[in-house]
């Protein structure tokens, strides 16, 4: 068994599986100078998860733990190193290219709505697009299909002739979330969509995005370095640091109780105006060590409050938690000391 695999263990779940990544790792090799020896960036070690049909998926963890690099081994942008992804059943052989139709059942929406979509063409020629180089429809059935797209996002009709730049932020995203949904995939990975938005305009994306999530029976992989931004739309979430999941489990329980030091300390960093929500606040202290030389033991020790012996020579693997749900890589868990 590899050192994730025991995640995908959710008996639980009655919606149907529509991807799974098996022990997914991705390396990256650096040459540092001239002669330097190439140094390895393990961004992704091993992730295991199921993505259900109309649930969400949330992959939470600060800065450079592997969350774009995990969107893109999901959507096939990049293969994996080593590991497996499994789309609607179909397992993608290592070196082998994918189909257009596997391809064509997951689709990214990316943080920066203003990066993602191209300035000199029109909101219809942009969700038409993918209809035109995938599909044989005639110009008059991808019209009347982008234009249905664009009232399911809340767009306006006259909107169709209009370019990106013409509109604000939040109806960027409106219109990268459109052209995500035109092939009707199965599967949506939102890499930060909202991170670059005003909190009151994130929480209209995260509507419309739930919204389209049960029209659609869509799953979800929702990535995000915030917790809070996930806490309603998320129905599992998986905790990362430096590369591996620390913790994973349904929000339910990883919210209201949180068993992994990092996990406890991202919480702790979440405002909450539930008093009986706040749990005992962990500082995180310490800079994020490097990726390219990750500390041994619990890549967590350095910054973490409960780190003891063995914690800086062991890596603790990711098992159920005593007396809980969720499945957590941290030896005083383990062995009840917190
Ligand atoms: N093409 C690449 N070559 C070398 N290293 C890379 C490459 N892509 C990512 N990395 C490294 O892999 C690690 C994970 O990067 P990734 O972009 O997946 O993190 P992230 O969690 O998405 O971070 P952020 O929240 O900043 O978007 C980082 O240390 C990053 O520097
Ligand atoms: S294994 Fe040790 S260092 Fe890592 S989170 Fe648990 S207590 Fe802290
Ligand atoms: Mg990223």
């Amino acid at each position: 068994m590899t050192e994730t695999a025991v995640i995908t263990d959710r008996p639980a779940d009655t919606a149907a599986v529509v991807l799974e990544g098996r022990a997914l790792s991705r390396h990256y090799y650096l040459r540092r100078g001239m002669f330097g020896e190439p140094a390895t960036v393990r961004a992704l070690v091993e992730a295991s998860f199921k993505l259900h049909a109309g649930k969400t998926l949330a992959v939470v963890g600060e800065s450079g733990c592997g969350k774009s690099t995990l969107a893109r081994l999901v959507t096939m942008i990049e293969p994996p190193t080593s590991g497996q992804l499994v789309i609607d059943g179909k397992a993608i052989a290592a070196g082998h290219s994918v189909g257009h139709e596997l391809r064509r059942k997951v689709q990214i929406v990316f943080q920066d709505p203003y990066g993602s979509l191209n300035p000199r063409q029109k909101v219809g020629t942009i969700l038409e697009e993918p209809l035109r180089l995938n599909t044989s429809m005639s110009a008059g059935d991808r019209q009347a299909a982008a234009r249905a797209m664009m009232q399911k996002v809340g767009l306006r009709p006259e909107h169709y002739d209009r370019y990106p730049h013409m509109f604000s932020g939040g109806q960027r995203q409106r219109i990268a979330i459109a052209r995500a949904l035109m092939l009707n995939p199965k599967i949506l990975v939102l890499d930060e969509p909202v991170s670059a938005l005003d909190l009151s305009i994130q929480a209209q994306v995260l509507n419309l995005l739930m919204d389209l999530q049960e029209e659609f029976g869509l799953a979800y992989l929702f990535i995000s370095h915030d917790l809070s931004v996930v806490r309603h739309i998320a129905d599992d979430v998986m905790v990362m640091y430096l590369g591996r999941a620390v913790e994973f489990g349904r929000a339910a329980d990883i919210f209201e109780a949180p068993r992994h030091p990092y996990t406890r300390a991202l919480l702790s960093a979440t405002p909450t105006t539930e008093p009986d929500k706040r749990h005992e606040r962990i500082r995180l202290s310490g800079e994020l060590p490097s990726p390219l030389r990750p500390p041994k033991g619990c890549a967590f020790h350095p910054r973490c409050p409960f780190a003891y012996r063995p914690c800086d020579v062991d890596l603790p693997r990711l098992e159920p938690a005593p007396g809980g749900n969720s499945v957590v890589a941290c030896h005083a868990v383990r062995e009840e000391l917190i």
